[in-house]
């Protein structure tokens, strides 16, 4: 072969690898990142975006590709997120709870990276609590980074119908349902209820305030038994606690069921305090438009629990999804998204006054209350055993039968529980 051939060849052949990496032949461009979760509205899309803003000013090279699929709670979100896995086209990070949906879930299928090195690199284990790192590690390796701590327990109300109706605040079940005997032979809905995520979240908190912290843990680890007679009383509690609320639930949103409160149209609705986040967003003011409080029977204890996020096991983008771990963990990003959010940072170092009246609240009541998890916002139970209390919860709102109900809640705990 001549010298000119020889040459000429070696040019063409470099010049086409060049061109299929930059076509993306080989590995693709990291200079993107496509961020998975389920805020679009009410608050929740405000807070995402304002932590955006931090990651693109120190980021201006990479875009910031948000992935956001509508739904509370993640319902659906999480059903698109599972095919994508299935097909093996993940997110470069998505939205994960701390507890068990995160390390019964995802680490349980191999399907996020540890994060060690990013803990060390960025100073975290110092500036995180020390009881959340457990909800998100498994064999001494780390698998996220929480954002925020939400409260689950919260009984959001309109003061001034509780006023008009010489109603107090209640603090123990009885309590609450004297006061919605009142408001409802009144002709006011006293339980604002949307569909069945925001049932399954009101279980919850009334499980809680009936069993108390330590009965309510038990569930979860199988020292509470869920056939016996103290758990029948708490879902004739959620039973009767249903026949308050409004006949078009199912239909409804969170953000719906919440806006009846501030509109005036129901006294009480139970939700986490993104709730508040979006009563900011709706103008609203605190403890004029709406008052919160334990709810009922849960005076002391906070229901918690942690949104974060996660590095892809095959992240398209691992370096541009790094960088946004970094500002997901970091004092400016958390300072941006909480206030805005409705939710208290997860790093304890936050500045308090940049947060309104409810969330100081909130960060006194989670430094000295007991501290539970949310079953509903995946803490307390892996994905199957969630899937399988959801679905006795659906029959059971189409046919409120308590035993029926609580025989399907013992058969979830045997085959997916702890009770096995
Ligand atoms: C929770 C999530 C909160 C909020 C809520 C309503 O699961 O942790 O951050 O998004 O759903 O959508």
């Amino acid at each position: 072969m001549s010298r000119k051939l020889w040459y000429s060849l070696t040019v063409i052949l470099v010049l086409g690898s060049l061109i299929l990496t930059a076509c993306g032949g080989g590995a693709a461009a990291d200079n993107q990142v496509e961020v998975f979760s389920w805020w679009t509205g009410g608050g929740e899309a405000a807070g995402l975006e304002a932590m955006i803003k931090v990651f693109d000013a120190q980021n201006p090279n990479i875009e910031f590709i948000n992935a956001a699929v509508a739904g509370g709670a993640g319902t659906n979100a999480r059903a698109v997120l599972a095919t994508r896995l299935q097909s093996g086209e993940p997110p470069d990070s998505w939205q994960g709870h701390a507890g068990q949906e995160l390390i019964g879930t995802y680490v349980a299928d191999g399907q996020i990276e540890p994060l060690n090195d990013l803990y060390e690199s960025e100073g975290w284990l110092a500036v995180m609590p020390e009881t959340l790192i457990p909800l998100i590690s498994a064999d001494g390796k780390i698998y996220s980074v929480p954002v925020n701590i939400h409260r689950a327990n919260v009984l959001w109300y309109n003061p001034a119908i509780l006023e008009a109706n010489g109603v107090a605040v209640p603090t123990t079940m009885d309590e609450w349902f004297a006061a919605m005997d009142t408001l409802q032979a009144a002709g006011v809905t006293p339980l604002a209820l949307g569909e069945q995520w925001t049932q399954m979240h009101l279980m919850e908190t009334v499980l809680l305030g009936t069993l108390g912290p330590d009965a309510y843990n038990g569930l979860w680890d199988g020292t509470t038994d869920w056939g016996s007679a103290e758990v029948t009383a708490a879902l004739d509690n959620f039973q009767k606690a249903l026949t308050y609320t409004n006949s078009d639930a199912a239909s409804l949103s969170w953000q719906d069921a919440a806006q009846l409160v501030v509109n005036g149209d129901a006294a009480f609705n139970v939700m986490g305090d993104w709730a508040e986040g979006y009563f900011r967003e709706l103008g609203k003011a605190p403890m004029t438009d709406y008052g919160w409080a334990p709810v009922p029977g849960s005076v002391g204890v906070f229901q918690f629990l942690s949104d974060s996020f996660t590095l892809a096991v095959g992240a398209p983008h691992p370096k541009s999804a790094t960088a946004w771990l970094k500002i997901a963990g970091s004092k400016a990003g958390q300072e941006a998204f909480n206030p805005v959010k409705g939710s208290i940072c997860a790093r304890t170092d936050c500045d308090k006054n940049l947060f309104g009246v409810y969330l100081q609240s909130a960060m006194d009541d989670w430094a000295s209350n007991t501290v539970v998890g949310s079953l509903t916002h995946g803490v307390v139970a892996n994905d199957s055993w969630k899937s399988e209390i959801d679905t006795a919860l659906g029959l059971f709102i189409a046919t409120p039968d308590v035993a029926t109900f609580q025989s399907a809640l013992v058969a979830a705990c045997a085959s997916s529980g702890p009770c096995k």
